[in-house]
C-alpha cells in the first residue's frame, strides 16, 4: 500500500480533491468576434463549465502583453490585456464564476517579463551597471570586443539564450539573458526589487478576489551562481531542453526554494488561495521539495502526461508520484496534457496504425481520464481534452509559436494543441467566434467533436467526463488519500482507493480481460457481452460490500 499522508489532516483545503480546468484564453471562446478568445467569452460559457462539473478554472496569462509568447511575455502584470477584454471583463468573469461556485486561478510569470515591460525599456536607456540594468541579467560579452555571448546557453525555444543590445549611444553593448524568446528577458532574482514587485502583483490580484496562482517556470527563477557554461554533448552542441532534464544546470537550483517560501508567506495571508508550481523536475525527492509545508501548495506532476500507453509505465508513474508527495505530506496532482505538450488523443495513438490512430488515441485518452479521476489528489483538465480533441496538423503559414521561427523551422512548436474549441455547427469556426478568421485555423472535420454534438450523446467523450466528474464528486468510494494495487496481468493494472474502495481497472493489452468482483460504475468503452473489459479501456467498479451503499 502507498502510505497515506493527508487523511488525518485537519487543514484539508478545497483544492485537495478539486477538478481544475485549464483555459487557454485565446482558444476557448471569442465573444468580441476578432477571432481570438477573450474573457467575456469565458463568462459566456460558464454554464458549460458548470455542466462539466469543474471546481476551478486556471486561466493561462491574460495580463498585458505584446503576445510574443501569447501572454507569457508580460508587460504589465497588474492589468488585463485589451485583447482579452481589459479589467472590466476580468472583474465580470471573476464575479460570475464565483456566483457559479467556480474558483479562478491566474497564471503568474515571475521568471521573466516582456521586452516591453517599463523596467526593461528603462534598462535599455540606462548605462551598464545601473540599478535599472540590475533587475535583469545583463553581462558583458566574451571575446576582445565582447561580440561573443557571455556563456554557451541555448534558448529553450532555439538559438542563443543571449541577445546583444545597443547602448544608449548606439554602440554595440551588453548582452541580456532570455531562457525563452528574446522578447522574454529573465529577471535577476537576487535583486530585492524583483521580489517586492512580485509581492505587489500577488496582493493586487488576491485582494481583487482571485483564488490562487499557477506559477510559471517555478523551478527556474534562481540561476546557478556565476552562470557557468553548460556541458556540451559529444558532438560539441549544447542541447536545448524544454521539459526538465535533470542535468540542465539552469533549472532547479537550491536558491529557488527561498523564493517559494516568500511566495507562501504571502499566500498564508489569504488562507483560501492556492499556489500551484509548474515544476519540470522528474526526480521525486527533488520535486517534493517544492511542495514542502512552507512552500507551494501543489506542484504540477507531468508523469501521466508523459507515460506511454503501457500498464507498467502508468503504474510506475502513479507510484512514483504518490511516493514523492506523500514523503512531504503534500497533495498529489495529475494531468494528461496542457498547452505545451501534445494532446493525449494524439500522443497515445503513437505507434498505432495510421488509419486506426485517432480512434485508438481517443479510446486510450478516455481510459486515462478514468485513471486520473480515480486517483487521490487534484486533477487538471486542459480545455478541449473533454471533447477528445486531437492535435491539428497546421500549415506552415499558420504557425505562431515562437519555437517555429527560433528553431529555424525544425520544430513546429505547440500550436497544434492550441487550436480553438469547437462549440457547435458543422464547419469552422464552429461557433468559437463570429469571425471565420480564427487566430489558428480550425479543421474541417470537427463537426462531430463540438460541445453541441457531444452534449446529448451519452457515449461521447464529453458525457464520459461529465459522468466521471459527477461520480467522483458524489460517491463516497472516492475518499481517502492512498491506493492499493491488485495483482494483475502485465498488460493491465488495477487499483483500489484504500479508504473509499473505488476500483479502477485498465486494459492496456490486446485481449478483453475479466474484472475483479464488484459492480461496474462506469467504463470508457462498453464491456463485452460476457462483462469483460476490452483493450484500450478502463472501468470503475464499486467493491461488493459497498455496492449497496451508493451515493
Ligand atoms: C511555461 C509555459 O507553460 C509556456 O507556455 C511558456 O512558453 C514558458 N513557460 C515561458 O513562459
Amino acid at each position: 500500500m502507498t502510505e497515506s499522508p493527508a487523511a488525518d489532516r485537519s487543514d484539508r483545503r478545497w483544492w485537495a480533491d478539486a477538478v481544475f480546468y485549464q483555459i487557454y484564453p485565446r482558444s476557448f471562446a471569442d465573444l468580441s468576434g476578432d477571432g481570438v478568445g477573450d474573457l467575456l467569452g469565458v463568462a459566456d460559457r460558464l454554464g458549460y463549465l458548470e455542466l462539466l462539473g469543474v471546481d476551478a478554472i486556471w486561466l493561462s496569462p491574460v495580463t498585458r502583453s505584446p503576445m510574443a509568447d501569447h501572454g507569457y511575455d508580460v508587460s504589465d502584470p497588474r492589468d488585463i490585456d485589451p485583447l482579452f477584454g481589459g479589467m472590466a471583463a476580468f472583474d465580470a468573469l471573476l464575479s460570475a464564476a464565483h456566483d457559479s461556485d467556480i474558483k479562478v486561478v491566474m497564471d503568474l510569470v515571475p521568471n521573466h517579463t516582456s521586452r516591453e515591460h517599463p523596467w526593461f525599456e528603462e534598462a535599455l536607456r540606462s548605462p551598464t551597471g545601473s540599478a535599472a540594468r540590475e533587475r535583469y541579467i545583463f553581462r558583458d560579452g566574451r571575446g576582445p570586443s565582447g561580440a561573443e555571448p557571455p556563456n554557451n546557453w541555448r534558448s529553450i525555444f532555439g538559438g542563443s539564450a543571449w541577445t546583444r543590445i545597443a547602448e544608449p549611444d548606439g554602440s554595440p553593448g551588453q548582452w541580456y539573458l532570455h531562457l525563452f524568446a528574446p522578447e522574454q528577458p529573465d529577471l535577476d532574482w537576487n535583486n530585492p526589487e524583483v521580489w517586492a514587485d512580485l509581492e505587489k502583483t500577488m496582493r493586487f490580484w488576491l485582494d481583487r478576489g482571485i483564488d490562487g496562482f499557477r506559477i510559471d517556470v517555478a523551478h527556474g527563477m534562481a540561476k546557478p551562481p556565476g552562470l557557468p557554461d553548460m556541458p556540451a554533448t559529444p558532438d560539441g552542441s549544447v542541447v536545448e531542453l524544454l521539459t526538465g532534464d535533470e542535468n540542465d544546470i539552469r533549472f532547479n537550483n537550491p536558491g529557488v526554494h527561498r523564493i517559494h517560501r516568500k511566495i507562501r508567506r504571502v499566500l498564508d495571508d489569504y488562507p483560501d488561495a492556492v499556489a500551484i508550481g509548474e515544476i519540470w523536475v522528474r526526480d521525486g525527492s527533488e520535486f517534493a521539495q517544492y511542495v514542502r509545508p512552507d512552500e507551494l501548495h501543489l506542484g504540477f506532476n507531468f508523469a501521466l502526461a508523459e507515460a506511454p500507453w503501457s500498464a507498467a509505465r502508468i503504474r510506475t508513474a502513479i507510484d512514483e508520484s504518490l511516493a514523492a508527495v506523500h514523503a512531504v505530506r503534500a497533495v498529489p496532482t495529475w494531468t494528461l496534457s496542457n498547452h505545451d505538450v501534445d494532446r493525449e488523443v494524439t500522443r497515445l495513438a503513437k505507434g498505432a496504425d495510421a488509419d486506426a490512430g485517432r480512434d485508438i488515441g481517443t479510446k486510450r485518452a478516455r481510459a486515462l481520464i478514468l485513471v486520473e479521476l480515480a486517483l487521490p489528489g487534484t486533477a487538471f483538465i486542459y480545455n478541449g481534452a473533454e471533447l477528445g480533441l486531437p492535435n491539428v496538423d497546421l500549415p506552415d503559414s499558420a504557425l505562431q509559436d515562437p519555437v517555429w521561427e527560433r528553431s529555424g523551422h525544425t520544430d513546429r512548436g505547440r500550436d497544434g494543441c492550441r487550436v480553438p474549441l469547437p462549440w457547435g455547427g458543422d464547419r469552422p469556426p464552429y461557433e468559437f467566434s463570429t469571425s471565420a478568421d480564427t487566430w489558428l485555423p480550425m479543421p474541417d472535420d470537427w463537426a462531430s467533436l463540438t460541445t453541441e454534438a457531444q452534449l446529448e450523446d451519452a457515449d461521447s467523450t464529453l458525457s464520459l467526463y461529465r459522468t466521471a466528474i459527477e461520480l467522483r464528486k458524489s460517491r463516497s468510494e472516492f475518499s481517502g488519500d492512498s491506493i492499493d494495487w491488485y495483482g494483475s496481468r502485465p498488460d493491465a493494472l488495477a487499483f483500489r482507493r484504500s479508504a473509499g474502495g473505488l476500483i479502477c481497472v485498465v486494459n492496456a493489452g490486446t485481449e478483453p480481460i475479466g474484472l475483479p468482483p464488484g459492480t461496474p460504475l462506469l467504463s470508457s468503452s462498453p464491456l463485452t457481452g460476457e462483462g469483460l473489459l476490452p483493450p484500450d479501456s478502463a472501468a470503475w467498479l464499486v467493491p461488493p460490500a459497498a455496492a449497496d451503499r451508493g451515493a
